[in-house]
């Protein structure tokens, strides 16, 4: 009893005599592989020093200006041997099972960072950085460590993110900062999308027009956007990333995915052009032909100046969604199938992979492609395979003897709104697929994060990749056994302190708002009751089209709307509007709550309230999946309402959605009729769709007549589907959508 009081005391003194309170947890993400607390702290200040042996002299350079951005230290740096240090020791004796594997022991007397490569002592400083309490809990410029003992190692050699710098351009700076946060988490690859449909990126000396062309479009409304790296910018960053230990993989993409290389140099495609760089999202049938040699030698080329660039050992050269209709309709393609003994698109697909593959062996390297490549023949032995499209690809990757990098969407797509995709989905996954034999699980090199910017301009990236990241990096890192998420989700507390800290604005965990609407059939009014999903999240809110955070007000009780109107909301982080806004549109006119009939069954997975929910009053959002919309496939819509009484009528309306990447199509009409008995209806007008098919936006759009006032009890509503997606479309023959919600009179 008396020994352990005694030691109680001597840890109260030392917190009295700094006046800091120790730490009773450590708060590291990536989770190392073990934690032990010991007595006593380490007091770090600026009379302590970084001492290294000889040639650790850049590293202990990084350490401490990177203790000086998180404590505003000034530490000195001396050689081996010193007291009140930190102490780098690069031990090529030490017993790691890799090379980034490291030990940092804290003891009252020093910090001791070892590992047996450079490497190893690089990660091992991002946990050191992460166990130094943030400035708010430092006392007269000292920071207090708790005594540990840390050992560590990651579970894969892969830990990375793809980073699409295409859909959207975004500045060197803000690449060098991502590295940094990237290195904070202990990744060790940024994948830079770097070329796409809608933008070339890379400065590529031979052919100049793929910048002076390909990096630019000009968008609907006439803008002109667009950026470019040049062969400077690029040195500048691979040479930042290495310093962070960090490899940059570029992604170069062919056969498909590539209108701005095609508006540069159209002659590399099967279809005569001009070309315009893309300004819609999706994917374009015009790919590069691969039935001619200059083709492969401008490909041949462009990978020569990108392989100077990179020293990475993987090129990744895309291959994911290629439409093979062009090569179908191309005599050059199909003369070159018939020569090869091709028997269809995806084996020329795969002939395609395989000679490029052949190239970039050639110079030594190895390549990487989207799981695509496995089509057809699938790649040479070499071709590392990035599964995307879940997992599959990866199985019959390992299975077929290739290295896999796991990126299915569903869990690592970061791009995905937090709502679809939340901070513990992300962390739930585990990136060795369970099918795979023990031997198997050797091809599994680890997994990557994606953002894809069709949706993220630069400042809006950090909301979305953050709180998220810091999961991926625990899935890629630390090993199954040792994942806990709500032990994680404890330690991202403290790490929300240190982003804050770092200036990265991010976003929420998942759904910022849930929310729920009722109507009051006695008081004729709707209620809506909303609640944050997590702590830290304030609800504003207005009854209005724009809500910002000076005109707004703060949620505290359940709204009331008694007419029609349009309710928006949006959470509130840190002072910042965050997350998805939600506007809920009601209207009380005089279908509400009538009785309705449909002639066609909706399609079940957008069922929405049943066709009831035609005139609940509650319109669907700009979110297809909200539950309010009823979904139609391929069919026309006939729906006959009835209002109980005779009213007199003057307006009739409706309203559909329009997202054309979903498949979802305005009607190309809508007509209205009306009858006292149900039986005899007379036609009061028809609205015709006004809005381009090829609107590459979401639309949301009311159908409305208006006539002269007419005595009605009956409402019925003819609403043309365009039945199958149009030619140009890039699901040409398939069925289209049709998505209602809310049919209105007046
Ligand atoms: C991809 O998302 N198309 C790789």
């Amino acid at each position: 009893m008396m020994r352990h009081f005694g030691i109680l005391v001597a840890v109260f003194l030392m917190t009295l005599s700094t006046g800091a309170e120790a730490q009773t947890t450590f708060s590291i993400v990536p989770q190392p592989d073990s934690v032990k607390l010991g007595r006593g702290n380490f007091v770090l200040s600026n009379s302590t020093v970084i001492a290294s042996g000889g040639g650790l002299g850049r590293l202990a350079g990084y350490l401490k200006e990177q203790i000086g951005i998180f404590t505003h230290l000034k530490l000195k740096q001396t050689h081996a041997g010193a007291k009140n240090a930190v102490v780098l020791v690069l031990d090529k004796s030490f017993r790691g099972p890799d090379a980034e594997a490291y030990s940092l022991d804290v003891t009252p007397e020093k910090v001791v960072l070892k590992a047996g490569a450079e490497v190893g002592l690089f990660r091992g400083i991002q946990t050191l950085l992460q166990i130094i309490p943030l400035p708010d809990s430092s006392k007269n410029g000292s920071f207090m460590i708790r005594s540990c003992s840390i050992k560590d190692h990651p579970l894969f050699g892969w830990r990375g993110l793809n980073l699409d710098c295409v859909r959207h351009f975004m500045t060197k700076d803000f690449i060098k900062r991502y590295i940094d946060l990237l290195a904070y988490y202990k990744f060790n690859v940024f994948h830079w999308h770097l070329t796409d449909d809608q933008g070339w990126r890379i400065q590529i000396k031979k052919y100049p027009r793929l910048t002076e062309v390909g990096a630019w479009r000009t968008e609907a409304d006439g803008q002109k956007y667009g950026g470019y790296y040049t062969q400077k910018d690029i040195k500048e960053i691979v040479a930042y990333a290495k310093s962070r230990y960090i490899t940059v993989v570029p992604e170069i993409e062919m056969p498909g995915h590539c209108l701005a290389s095609l508006a540069s140099y159209p002659e590399n495609a099967c279809v005569p052009g001009p070309f315009q760089v893309g300004i819609q999202w999706g994917v374009y049938k015009d790919i590069y032909d691969p039935a001619k040699a200059s083709t492969y030698t401008f490909l041949e080329n462009v990978l020569t100046e990108v392989m100077k660039l990179f020293p990475s050992h993987y090129i990744h050269i895309g291959g994911d969604e290629v439409p093979k209709v062009e090569w179908k309709e191309n005599a050059g393609c199909q003369k070159l199938m018939k020569e090869k003994g091709l028997k269809n698109g995806e084996e020329l697909q795969s002939y395609f992979i395989r000679r490029i593959q052949k190239f970039v062996e050639s110079k030594g390297r190895q390549i990487i492609g989207w799981d695509e490549i496995l089509e057809g023949k699938g790649p040479g032995q070499g071709g590392v395979v990035e599964s995307w499209r879940g997992i599959d690809g990866a199985i019959q990757a390992a299975a077929g003897g290739h290295y896999t990098i796991l990126a299915p969407g569903e869990y690592t797509y970061l791009s995905r709104d937090p709502e679809d995709l939340s901070l513990d989905s992300v962390y739930s996954f585990n990136p060795v697929p369970s099918a795979l034999t023990p031997a198997q699980r050797k091809y599994v090199m680890g997994t990557e994060a994606s953002m894809w910017s069709e949706h993220a301009p630069q400042e809006t990236v950090d909301s979305k990749m953050f709180p998220r990241l810091l999961a991926m990096a625990e899935d890629a890192w630390t090993a199954q056994g040792r994942k806990n998420y709500a032990d994680f989700h404890e330690r991202l507390q403290a790490q929300y302190a240190r982003l804050t800290y770092l200036g990265v604005d991010y976003g929420p965990e998942r759904k910022a708002i849930s929310y729920k609407t009722t109507f009051d059939k006695e008081k004729k009014e709707f209620v809506i009751t909303l609640s944050p999903t997590q702590a830290g999240i304030a609800i504003r809110y207005t009854v209005g089209d724009t809500l910002d955070l000076a005109d707004s007000h703060l949620y505290t009780h359940p709204v009331v709307i008694s007419s029609t109107a349009t309710f928006l909301t949006q959470a509130e982080m840190n002072g910042r509007l965050v997350g998805n806004p939600i506007s809920l549109s009601f209207i009380t006119d005089k279908a509400l709550n009538a009785g309705v009939k449909v002639e066609e069954p909706y399609a079940p997975q957008y069922a929405a309230g049943g066709v009831e929910s035609l005139v609940d009053g509650i319109r669907g959002t700009v979110n297809y999946n909200d539950g309010l919309w009823l979904g139609y496939k391929g069919t026309d819509l006939n729906a006959v309402i009835d209002l109980k009484k005779e009213e007199t009528l003057s307006e009739a309306g409706a309203g559909f959605y329009q997202s054309i990447g979903s498949y979802i199509f305005l009607p190309s009409s809508v007509q209205f009729l009306v009858s006292k008995d149900g039986i005899r209806f007379e036609s009061v007008g028809v609205a015709q769709n006004v809005v381009p098919e090829k609107d590459p936006d979401t639309v949301i759009k009311d159908f409305t007549v208006t006539f002269k006032p007419t005595e009605a009890r009956y409402v019925k509503m003819i609403a043309k589907s365009i039945g199958v997606c149009p030619p140009w479309h890039i699901g040409a023959g398939h069925k289209a959508w049709l998505f209602i919600d809310e049919i209105f009179a007046n």
